[in-house]
């Protein structure tokens, strides 16, 4: 298994480009078994999860033509197996976002259960009620969802807590159904729109996705498309705290600063000076002295839970006490006892961290435990003294695209260890 060699201390200086958003590409993808015409989609990340999709579509039965420039043409003539099973979703959850555009267009489904994770539980629920309600036959057994409609029918549905691969899940399966489906509390991250935006390209009818209800009038067939992929908010977000807390000087290309507002809000209120270009580009530089700030996360556009861990790491070499709440996942703590390795000074309370920053974090083994856990791991790494060790990077490699490679170009002192 790889591991991850920082020597901190280095101050991050030069150009990168973000790439393109995780969280969209794999309902996109997924999105495309909706259709048996072609997809095109560009900007692809090259992540270990698009990588699962992928081959969970290419074991379905689709022909995929990978290009030179990120882009993979998607032709779904010949799906004829309608199964996820255990081995790929037990390895992405996510997987799950087959289940509505297969029943949708195939009227068949069987999906292995996705269990609970290092961040909580982390039920379907809402995916199988939805469904339910929209006229599907689901059940449960041996440790698969089975789900069977002729053709699905419109529905009014009430998603709580706001789920996002939820509502991706029905808004598809929504776009082929027999009449109009009302979506309330709807989850409202760019993701979800970039998937309606893509959707609609294909023919589907879609009324106010970014807000919390969205219309979907059923169509009888969507058509194929090609579709550009929005950037990686996230990654962007971590790319902030990294030049910030290395006392870095950094530009980011390919950003959209309108689906981080709150967090560059955030940033801005904690010392980070970011100036935001109309080409997209932003530059990042450590403002005045860093000050420790506030945060509870909530769905969008409030603080993302997926900047939560960075965030500790931030308000740890920041001045002053601070607390951080985490309300969307039951146990995304994991990071705090590492980052506790490191020096940091952190308590938990129920779902609140008490942080009171430090001078400096001191390097040492650490070892990962999910996707954003690891990126504050690499955060803590860069900006401590000596040298940190980041074991189970796998994790990493799900959601940050050649991380150690883009971090290089800045100037870290990094390198990917292979055994
Ligand atoms: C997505 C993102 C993930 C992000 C999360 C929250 C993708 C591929 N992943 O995950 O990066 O951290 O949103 O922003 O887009 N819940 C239920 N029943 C359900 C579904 C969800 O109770 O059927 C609960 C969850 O336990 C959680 C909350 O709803 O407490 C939000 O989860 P959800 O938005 O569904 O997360 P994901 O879509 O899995």
């Amino acid at each position: 298994m790889d591991k991850i060699l920082i020597r901190g201390g280095a101050a991050l200086k030069g150009t990168i480009p973000i790439s393109g958003a995780k969280n969209a590409t794999l309902p996109e993808l997924a999105a495309t078994l909706l259709t048996s015409e072609k997809v095109y989609l560009t900007n692809i990340p090259h992540l270990a999860d698009v990588t699962t999709m992928l081959e969970l579509l290419g074991q379905q039965g689709s022909d995929l033509t990978i290009d030179e420039k990120l882009g993979v043409e998607i032709d779904n003539r010949g799906i004829n197996n309608f199964c996820a099973p255990y081995d790929l979703v037990s390895t992405m959850r996510a997987s799950i976002l087959v289940m509505g555009p297969m029943l949708a267009r195939y009227g068949q489904a069987e999906i292995s259960m996705p269990g609970g994770c290092a961040i909580g539980s982390r039920p379907v629920n809402l995916h199988i009620q939805g469904l339910r309600a929209m006229g599907a036959e689901v059940s449960l057994g041996d440790g698969y969802i089975r789900a069977k409609a002729k053709r699905l029918r419109g529905a009014k549905i009430f998603l709580e807590p706001v789920t996002v691969t939820g509502t991706e899940n029905l808004l598809m399966a929504a776009t082929l159904a027999d009449g109009v489906t009302i979506l309330e509390n709807a989850a409202r991250e760019p993701e979800v729109v970039d998937l309606a935006n893509m959707l609609t390209s294909m023919g589907a009818k879609i009324q106010g996705a970014g807000s919390s209800t969205i219309t979907i009038e059923g169509v009888d067939e969507l058509h194929g498309t090609k579709h550009n992929i929005i950037p990686d908010r996230i990654e962007t977000a971590t790319f902030i705290i990294a030049a910030a807390i290395t006392d870095g000087d950094i530009t980011l290309t390919n950003t959209q600063s309108e689906y981080l507002t709150v967090p560059i809000e955030a940033f801005r209120q904690a010392g980070i000076d970011i100036d935001l270009k109309d080409d997209g580009t932003m530059r990042i530089r450590k403002g005045s002295k860093l000050k420790a700030l506030d945060i509870q996360t909530s769905p969008y556009p409030g603080f993302p839970t997926d900047i939560q861990a960075q965030m500790l790491v931030l308000n740890s070499v920041s001045k002053g006490i601070s607390t951080v709440t985490e309300t969307i996942f039951e146990n995304r703590f994991m990071h705090v006892s590492e980052l506790q390795r490191m020096g940091a000074d952190i308590t938990i309370q129920g779902n609140t961290v008490r942080v009171r920053g430090v001078k400096n974090l001191i390097g040492a083994p650490v070892m990962a435990t999910d996707l954003r856990a690891s990126a504050s791991l690499v955060l803590a790494g860069l900006a401590a003294n000596g040298d940190t060790l980041i074991s189970r990077v796998y994790h990493l490699d799900r959601g940050y695209e050649r991380i150690e490679e883009k971090l290089l170009a800045l100037g870290a002192d990094i390198q990917r260890l292979s055994e």
